[in-house]
């Protein structure tokens, strides 16, 4: 054999290889497949293609966001930050504060009905899921450790070995597997019975006060209109009540953090966040990317009186909001009494959700 053949049959069994290891990332032989419900109403979504969700994977990915074994000194899991009773942010806290005892700049976010979303964190750098789960445990602001360091620990543990081995078909951890396991359980967070939805299939009615508060969420917001209008539905509308874009609400005049500018370098990108979904906003408080308002009122008084007119970049579809929304204080009061028929018991207490431990 001469040189260039030997070189050729080395690439093609290295290819082989390769080939023959990413086969092997996916549900193990022997898992159980999971079907998750989606609730009436919302629309149709399923699972990455390369990440079908099993019984397995979900319990695997159910251990390791309760495990504080992924952080360096085993004090922090990501349930530290993401509390479920508080729609998986942080217990009411305006910054988390990481392993180190270092403060975060940005506000933990909720975590739910992320299915129907692509682009994740309030500067939506990251489009997938299980790519985003291992970047907190390599954040030296937040759990602080190595992932061959967290492969290691979990190897020595029987329990990881079996749990890996029934979700993925081999024992040992692995980066990949961590990260799909994680998505496959937050992938099950979906909230989909509220109030709000209840009334909208028809078992349930909303108080007056709450009917009220739908109709300023959707009315658009009009001088010559006798009818007032909070003009939220743009960006907070439809079933997930988000658009899931990344746009400048007129917080800011200066941008102490640029947001979305960071990641793309771009000025006109500058102070431009993802738009949150509203489900289950009364108890994710405090609000916004840097926690800065403490209640659901001071939220609605800034898009009522205090839209930054000269925000750079400020969403085209708040150019209204800037001479104010005219709001009444019965006006905010109904809005936060429709906001609240949002909050869904049954998925801030499923005990699917709860710590396995
Ligand atoms: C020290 C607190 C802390 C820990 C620990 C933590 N998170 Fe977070 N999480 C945050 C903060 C703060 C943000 C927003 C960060 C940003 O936008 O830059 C966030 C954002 C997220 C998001 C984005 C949600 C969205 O809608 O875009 C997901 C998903 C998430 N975290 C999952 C996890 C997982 C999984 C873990 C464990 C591996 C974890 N977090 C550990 C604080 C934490
Ligand atoms: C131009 C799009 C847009 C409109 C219109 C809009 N919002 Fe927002 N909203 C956003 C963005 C973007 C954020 C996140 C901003 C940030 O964190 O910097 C946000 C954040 C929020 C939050 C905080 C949620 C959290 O988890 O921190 C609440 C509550 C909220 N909006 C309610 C409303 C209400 C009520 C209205 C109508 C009066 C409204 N929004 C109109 C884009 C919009």
């Amino acid at each position: 054999m001469n040189r260039r053949w030997i070189v050729l049959a080395s690439v093609t069994a290295l290819v082989a290889g390769i080939s023959a290891c990413e086969k092997e990332i996916g549900p193990a032989k022997n898992s159980t497949p999971y079907t998750l419900e989606i609730p009436m109403g919302f629309p149709q979504a399923a699972p990455p293609e390369d990440n079908p969700l099993t019984v397995e994977g979900i319990s695997l990915g159910r251990m390791l966001f309760y495990d504080p074994i992924l952080s360096r000194d085993s004090t922090q899991s990501c349930s530290s930050c993401h509390n479920a009773e508080y729609g998986f942010t942080d217990f009411g806290k305006k910054y988390s504060t990481g392993i180190d005892g270092i403060e975060g700049k940005r506000n933990s976010m909720p975590i739910s009905n992320l299915l129907w979303q692509s682009e994740f964190f309030w500067d939506g750098r990251v489009k997938r899921l299980n790519l985003q789960a291992l970047m907190p445990i390599e954040d030296p602001i937040e759990m602080h450790e190595t992932l061959p360091r967290v492969v290691a620990k979990l190897n020595r543990q029987p329990r990881y070995q079996e749990a890996f081995r029934a979700a993925f078909g081999t024992k040992k951890a692995a980066p990949e597997t961590i990260g799909l396991a994680l998505e496959q359980f937050m992938l099950t967070f979906v909230s989909g019975n509220s109030k709000f939805d209840r009334v909208m299939r028809g078992t349930e009615t909303f108080t007056a006060a709450e009917q009220r508060g739908l109709q300023l969420f959707n009315g658009e917001s009009n001088p010559n209109n006798p009818v007032r209008g909070a003009d939220c539905f743009h960006c907070h509308g439809g079933t997930l009540f988000s658009n899931f874009t990344l746009s400048n609400n007129g917080l800011d005049s200066v941008f102490a953090d640029r947001g979305l500018g960071k990641v793309t370098g771009k000025a006109t990108d500058d102070g431009k966040f993802k738009v949150p979904s509203l489900r289950n906003v009364a108890v994710t408080f405090p609000y916004m990317h840097d926690g800065r308002f403490q209640t659901l009122r001071q939220v609605i008084e800034h898009y009522n009186t205090g839209v930054v007119a000269n925000s750079p970049n400020l969403d085209p579809s708040m150019i209204g909001f800037v001479h104010g929304l005219g709001l009444s204080q019965q006006d905010i009061s109904d809005l936060i009494a429709f906001l609240e028929t949002l909050t869904d018991e049954s998925y801030l207490n499923n005990p699917a959700y709860a710590t396995p431990f």
